[in-house]
């Protein structure tokens, strides 16, 4: 957790503080002469806001809402729940299963409904900015069963480290690295993150993946965590995982949350 100071923080930290977005992006808003401190236009860059969380700080015209304490939680998001705020179809959402002292935090990216795994919450701009720009490009280690063992185990991963087409975006997708945890079972790792990638790479190469976990981030693992459970994630952590490398899965990795899915989640696919 990291802590937004009461007195004479900088404009762009206040900004990120709400979630809105980067110091960086802040920083273009202010230049652009769109943000406003108690009513006054403010394109100095640098500017003190002088009592962070009284001071009015509007941007295009919209009033934020600065909160002290930046807060990221790690979330084991269970299978069956939507990443988002509202789904319009009325479908259960991460929010569902959070509690309610945590529903003012934002996702960092997606998962989708089917898959389970890590995803983190925030509501500091920056580290929501840094977790999702491909420039940063953070592994991602997801562990993936198939409906059937491929025959060709070797021939497989072959394929997902060279790439596979899709047709969609016109687009190569590929794995970082690829390694089998159980006959069915692989860990795959990505650095990028089109929609659905894993599922889709596995499905244009013949196969359902008919369970699929994120297990790491950057060098932040998912354990000690049920389904449904999160922790807080501390500043060092935040900080050392966007440098480090991730973790190997160990093989074979006993899966006792795997057989443990929550009942009161039915998967409507
Ligand atoms: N790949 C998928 O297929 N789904 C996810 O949620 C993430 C990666």
């Amino acid at each position: 957790m990291m802590m937004l100071s009461s007195k004479n923080e900088r404009l762009n930290k206040v900004i990120a503080a709400s979630g809105l977005c980067s110091r960086r992006k802040a920083d273009e808003l202010i230049a652009q002469g769109v943000v406003k401190v108690n009513g006054v236009k403010i394109t100095e860059q640098g500017f003190k806001v002088p009592n962070p969380l009284s001071d009015t700080i509007e941007v295009n015209g919209r009033a934020l809402r600065v909160q002290q304490t930046i807060r990221t939680v790690a979330f084991y998001k269970p299978a069956g729940v939507i990443t988002t705020r509202n789904d319009e179809l009325g479908r259960k959402t991460i929010y569902d299963v959070l509690p309610e002292e945590l529903h003012h935090l934002d996702p960092a990216g997606r998962l989708d409904r089917k898959t389970a795994g890590l995803i983190f919450l925030s509501n500091d701009g920056d580290f929501l900015y840094q977790m999702t720009h491909p420039k940063y490009s953070l592994p991602k280690v997801y562990r993936v069963r198939l409906n059937v063992p491929p025959a060709n185990s070797d021939a497989l991963a072959a394929k997902l480290l060279e790439g596979v087409f899709f047709e969609e975006e016109q687009k190569w997708a590929k794995a970082e690295e690829v390694f089998q945890i159980l006959p069915d079972t692989y860990g795959v790792t990505l650095v990028t993150g089109m929609n659905r990638q894993v599922r889709r790479m596995f499905e244009v190469l013949g196969f359902d993946v008919i369970n699929l976990k994120r297990v790491s981030i950057g060098s932040f693992v998912l354990s000690g965590l049920q389904p449904g459970e999160w922790r807080d994630v501390k500043f060092a952590e935040m900080k050392s995982l966007l440098k480090a490398k991730p973790q190997k899965l160990k093989a074979p990795q006993k899966e006792s949350s795997e057989k443990n899915l929550p009942k009161a989640v039915p998967d409507r696919s």
